[in-house]
């Protein structure tokens, strides 16, 4: 078992989190040598020598041998975590934007520099899904991986919708629980679901996906003649992530708004929970489910990364490594609703199958089908758009 030293970044909610996770952890010997900050004077709930404000306090000292990435600035992150690796020290992060946008490079500089980078905390809270998918699943042909990646979206439509709280109570409830990022915009407009969607393609089928190929929107639009509209189909709206295997072997990826049946596991995932549904060849389908954010669940997935270093544990990359290498696709025609308070919103899509929706005060709506490259156009043109796949 190896001796971990470990040099953290960021002291706030996932950080605190696993401060105080490894102070029960018994299995494993680790130790915190210094944890570097940003702002000066803020009280701190750990002894004050262990904090610091210079970044080479860690990067510099030789003794540390993991650097565990909590900040909540991606480009700084990537900085902090490419010079922790070129330095050969094992990387652990929580942050799904910056391991998203930089997966090429990650991947080049751990394998280059013969060292780990873990990052479970960035994906579904405390679901182990990325390690579930990278060990458990790294031989079996897989279909489809989709669900509630995001816990302040979904915390947001359970109270908007469910409980009829206003959207801007429920965001700053969510954003007082620690579940929202520093900005919202993040979360509410797809853009953290995106990221993990783009981790959790790597992982579930070796593809490489580019942030500005994929369809992306979130829940910013959604009316409540919309929701009135889904339960008439016994449907209740969720943000979901989807990575699709399509026949022709290509991997589709779409973040969107969903009718999804009240019947379904996900339909009954709340609050701030995450959902994931992994459709498999052999397997068929499995549900996993669980605090998709905040503080001690974040923080208890890091820790397992932490208990996974000390045994040496690295991904393999597997699916990628086998080089199956579906490529990425938008050739994909999926069924949907849209709506809008603007007639000409409506009238400047057209749909396949097209059926209008009866007209109310302001409010226009149909159903048909679309081709997902005309949708990343439409969504473009039409900023008023609601779209939910049905
Ligand atoms: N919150 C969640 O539920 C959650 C869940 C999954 C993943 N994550 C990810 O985890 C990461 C941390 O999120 P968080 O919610 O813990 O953020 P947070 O509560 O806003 O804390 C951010 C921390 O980063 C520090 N920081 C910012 N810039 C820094 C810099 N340049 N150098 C050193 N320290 C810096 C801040 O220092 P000061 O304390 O001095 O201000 C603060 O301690 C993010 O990547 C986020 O996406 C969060």
């Amino acid at each position: 078992m190896n001796k971990l030293t470990i040099g953290m970044f960021g002291f706030g909610c996932v950080g605190q989190g696993l401060y105080h996770t490894l102070l029960y952890s018994t299995g494993f010997t680790t130790h915190i040598k210094k944890i570097v900050v940003k702002t000066h004077g803020k009280k701190r709930e750990a002894p004050v020598d262990l904090f610091s404000f210079n970044k080479e306090d860690i990067l510099n000292d030789d003794s540390i041998n993991v650097v565990v990435e909590l900040i909540d600035d991606a480009a700084e992150a990537f900085e902090i975590v490419k010079s922790a690796l070129q330095r050969g020290k094992h990387v652990i992060t929580a942050n799904k934007k910056m391991v998203a946008l930089h997966l090429t490079e990650l991947l080049q500089l751990q394998e280059a520099n013969d060292v780990s980078l873990l990052y479970e905390g960035a994906v579904c809270g405390s679901i182990p899904i990325i390690r579930t998918l990278e060990e458990y699943f790294d031989n079996e042909p897989l279909h489809k991986v989709s669900g509630i990646f995001n816990g302040t979206t979904n915390y947001i439509l359970t109270k908007t919708l469910h409980e009829g709280m206003n959207y801007a109570e429920a965001l700053s409830q969510a954003q007082e629980k620690g579940f929202a990022e520093t900005d919202p915009t993040s979360d509410v407009e797809g853009y953290d679901v995106m990221y993990k969607t783009i981790i959790v393609a790597l992982q579930s089928f070796g593809v490489l996906l580019d942030s500005t190929q994929l369809v992306r929107t979130g829940i910013t639009n959604i009316k409540a003649k919309d929701v009135a509209f889904a339960a008439t189909q016994h449907k209740v709206i969720k943000l979901l992530a989807n990575v699709v295997k399509q026949s022709d072997g290509g991997v589709a990826a779409y973040i969107l708004p969903a009718l999804v049946a009240n019947n379904h596991s996900l339909a009954n995932v709340h609050n701030e929970f995450n959902g994931v549904v992994v459709e498999g060849e052999f397997s068929g389908t499995q549900f996993f489910m669980g605090r998709g954010a905040g503080s001690y669940p974040t923080g208890a997935a890091v820790l397992s990364d932490v208990s996974a270093l000390s045994y040496g544990y690295r991904y393999a990359f597997k699916k990628h490594a086998q080089k199956i290498h579906y490529g990425f696709t938008n050739n994909v025609v999926l069924p949907i609703f849209i709506s809008s308070t603007v007639q000409e919103d409506i009238d400047s899509v057209s749909l396949v199958e097209e059926k209008i929706l009866p007209v109310t005060e302001n409010y226009f709506s149909k159903t048909g089908h679309i081709n997902l490259n005309m949708l990343k156009q439409q969504l473009i043109q039409t900023p008023r758009l609601f779209v939910a796949t049905l």
